[in-house]
């Protein structure tokens, strides 16, 4: 069922109030509410700033003054952000089932903010560096500049996946697993096109699974989703769990 009036379908709640294993997958517009820019469409960081120029192993080989700097600014932009009500109906919803989990395309850390636990953050994280020699990851804060290891004085680089390059094997096998497992599995604010997460919800679909997509525009995935709700996912995101656990509420 495709629903533009931002109405959530009957089955999509009961379902939610039922599920007994649930993945969320959340990409860059569950964090525009905060305030943080997205990569594509109206306002997108992308606009700016060309993927190729920051976001690849040869951009960081080629000027990693540029590209340190872009990822200190994104870093010190989320820093300044709250967690939004999208997030919050994320982290609730781990509360309530058992089985969760939670696989984000986004590196800004605001799930983990609002309370998420069981998060696989299968493009990175822009708070850590991690050392092109030993490999060792170190957590940053108010750092500026290239960051040099602190084990073995290697170069370290942003500890994210960029363009190109590969995601980590485990995350990505955990990801896979627990989307053909899923009963409900849950898309919001991303739009699908980047692989391999793009492939997730259709992993669910072959497996039987049901998928409810919440965006601003459809995607490539709407016309397969189970069920779209076209509208902010804050928005329907926190009407969903009134709706599925209002009894209780
Ligand atoms: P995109 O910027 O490609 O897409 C953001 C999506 O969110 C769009 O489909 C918007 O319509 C939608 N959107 C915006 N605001 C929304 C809102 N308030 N509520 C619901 N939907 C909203 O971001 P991603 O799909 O996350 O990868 O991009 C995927 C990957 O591309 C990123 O993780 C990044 C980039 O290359 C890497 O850095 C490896």
């Amino acid at each position: 069922m495709k629903d533009s009036s931002g109405r959530i379908p009957r089955e999509v709640v009961s379902r939610l109030s039922g599920s007994k294993r649930l993945v969320v997958l959340t990409g860059a517009g569950v964090s525009a509410e905060s305030g943080v820019p997205t990569f594509r469409g109206r306002d997108g960081l992308w606009r700016n700033h060309r993927p190729e120029e920051l976001a690849t192993p040869e951009a960081f080989k080629g000027n990693p003054e540029l590209v340190w700097s872009w990822y200190h600014w994104r870093r010190n932009t989320v820093r300044q952000v709250l967690p939004n009500p999208a997030h919050d109906a994320i982290a609730r919803m781990e509360s309530k089932i058992e089985d969760f989990v939670l696989i984000t395309q986004n590196v800004d850390g605001l799930h983990q903010r609002a309370g998420s636990e069981k998060v696989l953050q299968i493009h990175g994280d822009l708070h850590y560096a991690r050392c092109s020699d030993c490999g060792a990851v170190i957590a940053l804060e108010e750092q500026e500049g290239m960051i040099t290891c602190p084990m073995c004085r290697g170069p370290m680089r942003p500890d994210v996946v960029w363009f190109g390059e590969s995601l980590d094997v485990g995350l990505l096998t955990q990801a896979y697993n627990a989307s053909e497992r899923s009963d409900l599995f849950i898309v919001a604010g991303t739009s699908n096109v980047v692989q391999p997460a793009a492939s997730l919800a259709f992993a669910a679909i072959r497996n039987g699974g049901y998928v409810f997509e919440i965006n601003l525009d459809p995607t490539p995935l709407t016309g397969s989703a189970s069920a779209t709700v076209i509208g902010k996912a804050g928005e329907v995101l926190q009407e969903l769990v009134r709706l599925a656990w209002e009894e209780e509420e």
